[in-house]
């Protein structure tokens, strides 16, 4: 195990399975809907990349950078720093998350895509921190519901290292608390 690492979550095997789980409920769910995945920079490419070889269905993809701020009268506001080329309007949208954790960046994201007129609007994402949760989103398609850890990862980082691991890991605290 890398030194770094406290704790193994998902092997790279888990990481594969997971998709292929997923990849089957989304070919049932969306045979000749066309979907646009949307991935949202930078750490669902991974796991992007992973899912769309098991989805056995036409599908789109394209992406989106968003941060969410909380300043004082602007709590939960996303900036779309990168925004999609595609038109969704009437466009069957899959969301694709790494982690979901308090659920602002998802939350404003999805009102964001609502108000453009998307058909449907869905998430998948490989992990889920519920435990983090602020808001009330819920992803549809959860690959693996994890505790109130820092994670890092296939997409997931620290400081934007640690996002070419092959697996995910928790990160040792005394990393970060230096
Ligand atoms: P929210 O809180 O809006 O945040 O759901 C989602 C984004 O926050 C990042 N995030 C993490 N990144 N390890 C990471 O490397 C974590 O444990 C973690 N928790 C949240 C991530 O970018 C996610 O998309
Ligand atoms: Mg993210």
């Amino acid at each position: 195990m890398d030194s770094f690492v406290e704790e193994v979550l998902l092997e790279h095997k888990d990481i594969v399975d997971i998709c292929n789980r997923l990849g089957k409920e989304l070919t049932a769910d969306y045979q000749d809907k066309r979907p646009i995945l949307v991935g949202l920079l930078k750490g669902s490419i991974p796991f992007l990349a992973e899912l769309i070889k098991h989805i056995k269905c036409d599908l789109e993809i394209d992406f989106m950078q968003a941060s969410s701020y909380e300043g004082t009268k602007s709590k939960g506001t996303v900036m779309v720093l990168k925004d999609l080329i595609t038109p969704v309007i009437g466009r069957h949208l899959l969301i694709v998350e790494d982690i979901v954790d308090t659920g602002f960046t998802l939350q404003e994201v999805m009102n964001l895509l609502q108000d453009r007129g998307a058909a449907s609007i869905e998430v998948v994402t490989l992990l889920d921190k519920p435990a983090g949760r602020k808001v009330d989103v819920t992803p549809k398609y959860i690959g693996k519901t994890i505790p109130n850890k820092f994670v890092i990862g296939f997409g997931l980082d620290y400081n934007e290292i640690y996002r070419n691991l092959d697996y995910v890991g928790v990160l040792k605290e005394s990393v970060y608390k230096k």
